[in-house]
């Protein structure tokens, strides 16, 4: 295809598959010249890429997401779209609250303890696992975040912050869905803020495990580099920012599970774990899966990669699918298997789900520790149900961004199931 034509219905109509089929088209270089929404456009590939898109020499984000994802999946002035010092300063908010030290394991057990009420709850009827899931993670995260919310309150949250990522990129109602979902819960955590700014409580409850700020509390707090407060509307952008990536763990978990169905001898595996195994697997769900196509940022000034000029404001993309299923850096990449991240964590350029470079100062997403912490979970406690998978539609379409099995998988519980039958989610909890 020649650079010139412009990529973006190719990229609505492939979804995934229109990054590496671009690049197949070119002979698989480390950099394809395109166009997308108008503008011209550089697709990168490789490790080297993942090292020359994350130097924030060379690749900034002011200016580079479009209007559609910003009022959908992250908020207008969220900290994706910041550059240079105020990147720094609002980014150390969210190192400083999900890696610090008890944010894994504190909301893990959050987790823990809502998944094993939810399974209580199944007995004798079927369940949907990415709806289950995700509701589970809004409860935990909304726990863990300071917000106290009822549990209808927590589930309409789940609903809103499934809505936002599965129609940020797409048009049509899902699109107009998410908006919608957006414009709610920004309102109403906006409210929240200036409550708490005010003195009231009533909506806002101590860290369930004691350890410093929520994330409420710090978010509303929080000075940026120009010393004042966020403005309430960017406070409850940033609080969405951490509320709404945990929910989508449920995508991730929906996978888990397909992995499992489709090998059942990975679950013998995860039960005779001691979390080797567990974080191992969650490492290769997030390889296999399709669920970021690729991240995006616009070229600092004139440069050069992979044989290619690179304009300055040139749209420079990262293929992160591609990245995942390239045979040159995965061994048959179309095969399951955690025994890829058995005994080894990813060298630095290699696993880039939730992108590259350092997470405590780039863009590199500083929720990674707590998503694998989340998904490992999540894998012991599904290869430890004693559940029925009905005949339904597990088919994980290519052409649909954010994708996942079509059913949501589905299970049936037997009434006889209790929920000691996930031994890891009972005896941890
Ligand atoms: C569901 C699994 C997740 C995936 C696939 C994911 C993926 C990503 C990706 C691709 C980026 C952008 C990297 C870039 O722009 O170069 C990112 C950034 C970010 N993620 Fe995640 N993430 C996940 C979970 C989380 C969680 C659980 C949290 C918080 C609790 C979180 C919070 C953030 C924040 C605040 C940023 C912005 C970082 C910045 O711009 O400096 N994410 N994530």
């Amino acid at each position: 295809m020649s650079p010139l034509i412009d990529s973006t219905v190719p990229l609505l109509v492939q979804g995934y598959a229109w990054a590496p089929d671009l690049r197949r088209r070119h002979g698989d270089p480390p950099a394809v010249r395109t166009r997308l929404m108008g503008r011209p456009a550089l697709l990168l590939h490789g490790p080297a890429a993942v090292e020359f898109f994350y130097d924030e020499r060379h690749v900034l984000r002011d200016g580079a997401l479009p209007g559609p994802v910003l009022d959908t999946l992250f908020g207008r002035g969220a900290v994706h779209t910041l550059d240079g010092e105020r990147h720094r300063v609002r980014k150390a908010l969210f190192v400083n609250l999900l890696m610090r030290d008890g944010s894994v394991d504190g909301l893990t057990a959050l987790v823990r303890r809502h998944w094993t009420d939810a399974v209580d709850g199944w007995q004798g009827r079927g369940a949907v696992l990415f709806d289950e899931a995700a509701t589970v993670l809004a409860r935990a995260v909304c726990d863990w975040t300071g917000l106290a919310v009822p549990e209808d309150a927590a589930r309409e949250i789940a609903e809103d912050c499934v809505a936002m990522v599965d129609g940020f990129a797409t048009p049509g109602p899902r699109h107009w869905r998410a908006r919608r979902a957006r414009a709610r819960q920004e309102e109403s955590l906006a409210r929240t803020v200036e409550e708490l700014r005010g003195g009231v409580t009533r909506l806002h409850q101590a860290l369930p495990t004691g350890a410093g700020d929520t994330a409420l509390e710090a978010v509303a707090r929080h000075r940026d580099a120009d010393g004042r407060l966020l403005d309430p509307r960017t406070a409850a952008v940033e609080l969405l920012n951490v509320i709404r990536p945990c929910v989508a763990v449920a995508w991730l978990a929906a996978f888990a599970a397909h992995a499992l169905h489709r090998r059942p001898r990975l679950a013998d595996a995860l039960r005779a774990d001691d979390g080797a195994y567990a974080r191992a697997f969650a490492h290769e769900v997030r390889r296999f899966y399709p669920f970021v196509p690729f991240v995006g940022g616009l070229a600092a000034r004139d440069l050069r990669f992979g044989g290619q000029a690179v304009p300055e404001g040139t749209l420079v993309l990262l293929d992160v699918y591609g990245h995942h299923h390239d045979p040159g850096l995965w061994p048959d990449p179309y095969r399951f298997d955690p025994e890829r991240f058995l005994g080894r964590e990813p060298g630095p350029g290699t696993l880039i789900p939730q992108g590259g470079g350092d997470a405590r100062t780039g863009h590199r997403c500083p929720g990674e520790d707590i998503t694998v912490g989340l998904l490992a979970e999540f894998a012991s406690a599904l290869a430890g149900l004693d559940t029925d998978v009905p005949e339904q539609d597990l088919r994980i379409p290519l052409h649909r961004i954010p994708t996942r099995p079509r059913s949501g998988f589905t299970v049936s519980v037997p009434s006889r199931q209790r929920s000691h039958h996930a031994p890891r989610f009972q005896s941890q909890a």
